[in-house]
C-alpha cells in the first residue's frame, strides 16, 4: 500500500520535538527490505540508529543513507546466533551513541528456509532456522538488557509473522515461537521498566517476501485478504508507537499490521 507521502518529512535537521529524540535503536536484519524501513522510520522519529546485519555492506549502505539526510546512524555486521557477536553489536551501541534504549529483532531467515514439510526438511535447516529466528532474538534481548536495565526504561520489539498463525512448517514454528517469547520477555523485563511486544506483519513487497511468490499463489492470496498486500513503509507507524512512550502500557502484545489477513478475536 503506498501512501504518496514523502518519507523524508521530519528530517533530521527539524526543529519540532519527534517521539524518539535522543533514543538510540538497534535494528537487526537492516540491510535491506523491512529492516531498512524500519531503521529509517526508527530515524525519522528521532532515534539514533545501529543498523545490524550479516550483510554488511547492504547495512553500511542503508547507514550512508541515513547519514547523508541528516540522521545519525551506523552499521555493523553481526550474525544474531553468535551469542559473542551479539554482546559485541549491544557494546557498538552504546559506545558509539551513549547507551541502547530500543532493539528491533528484525533478522530472520525467511525465503532461503521456505518450502518443504516439517517431516522432511533435512535437521540441519531445522536447527539453523531455530537457531537465527528464535535463538537469535533472545540473544539480543539479553544483550540489550542490562543497558536498558541500568535507565529502568527500554522497548523491545519482535519481529513475527501472519505465518505464525497459519500452517507454515519450520518457520511459522519460529514465528509463533516469538509470539511465546514476547509474552514470556514482557512478564520478565517489567520490573526493569522494559516493554516487549511484537510486530506480525501480513504479505510484505520485499525481495524475500512477496516478491519471490509465484504469480498464481500472489492471486489467490490478493483475492483472499481484505487488503492484500503492503510495503515496509506501512509497517513503519506501528513500530515507532510501540518503541515511543505512548506505548508505555503495552506490554506482551503482538500487533497485526497485515491488511485483515489473520483475523484475530
Ligand atoms: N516480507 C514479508 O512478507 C514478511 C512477512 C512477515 C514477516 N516478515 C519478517 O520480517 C523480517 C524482515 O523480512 P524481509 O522481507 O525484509 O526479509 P529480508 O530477507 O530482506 O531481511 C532479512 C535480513 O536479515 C538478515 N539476516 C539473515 N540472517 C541473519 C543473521 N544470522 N544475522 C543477522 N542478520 C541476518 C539478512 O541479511 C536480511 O538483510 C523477517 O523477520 C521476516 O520473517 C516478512
Amino acid at each position: 500500500m503506498t501512501t504518496g507521502t514523502d518519507s523524508r518529512a521530519g528530517h533530521g535537521g527539524s526543529a519540532t520535538a519527534r517521539p524518539l529524540d535522543g533514543k538510540v535503536a538497534i535494528v537487526t536484519g537492516a540491510a535491506g527490505g523491512i529492516g531498512r524501513a524500519y531503521a529509517r522510520g526508527l530515524a525519522e522519529a528521532g532515534a539514533a540508529v545501529l543498523l545490524a546485519d550479516l550483510a554488511l555492506d547492504g547495512a553500511r549502505a542503508a547507514a550512508k543513507d541515513l547519514e547523508a539526510d541528516g540522521y545519525e546512524a551506523a552499521a555493523v555486521r553481526v550474525d544474531v546466533s553468535d551469542e559473542a557477536g551479539v554482546a559485541e553489536m549491544a557494546r557498538t551501541a552504546a559506545e558509539r551513541f551513549g547507551s541502547v534504549d530500543i532493539l528491533v529483532n528484525n533478522a530472520a531467515l525467511m525465503a532461503e528456509i521456505m518450502g518443504g514439510t516439517l517431516t522432511g526438511i533435512p535437521l540441519e535447516t531445522w536447527h539453523r532456522t531455530l537457531a537465527v529466528n528464535l535463538t537469535g532474538p533472545l540473544l539480543c534481548a539479553r544483550a540489550v538488557v542490562p543497558y536498558m536495565a541500568e535507565k529502568g526504561y527500554g522497548k523491545i520489539v519482535n519481529q513475527s509473522s501472519g505465518g505464525a498463525f497459519l500452517p507454515s512448517a519450520h518457520y511459522g514454528v519460529t514465528k509463533l515461537g516469538l509470539v511465546s517469547m514476547t509474552m514470556s520477555l514482557a512478564k520478565e523485563l517489567a520490573p526493569k521498566g522494559i516493554r516487549v511486544n511484537a510486530i506480525a506483519p501480513g504479505w510484505v513487497n520485499t525481495d524475500a517476501g512477496l516478491s519471490t511468490t509465484p504469480p498464481e499463489v500472489r492471486a489467490a492470496l490478493a483475492a483472499s485478504i481484505p487488503i492484500p498486500f503492503g510495503d515496509p513503509e506501512d509497517l513503519v507507524g506501528g513500530l515507532v508507537y510501540l518503541a515511543s512512550p505512548a506505548s508505555d502500557w503495552v506490554t506482551g502484545h503482538t500487533l497485526n499490521i497485515d491488511g485483515g489477513w489473520i483475523p484475530r478475536t
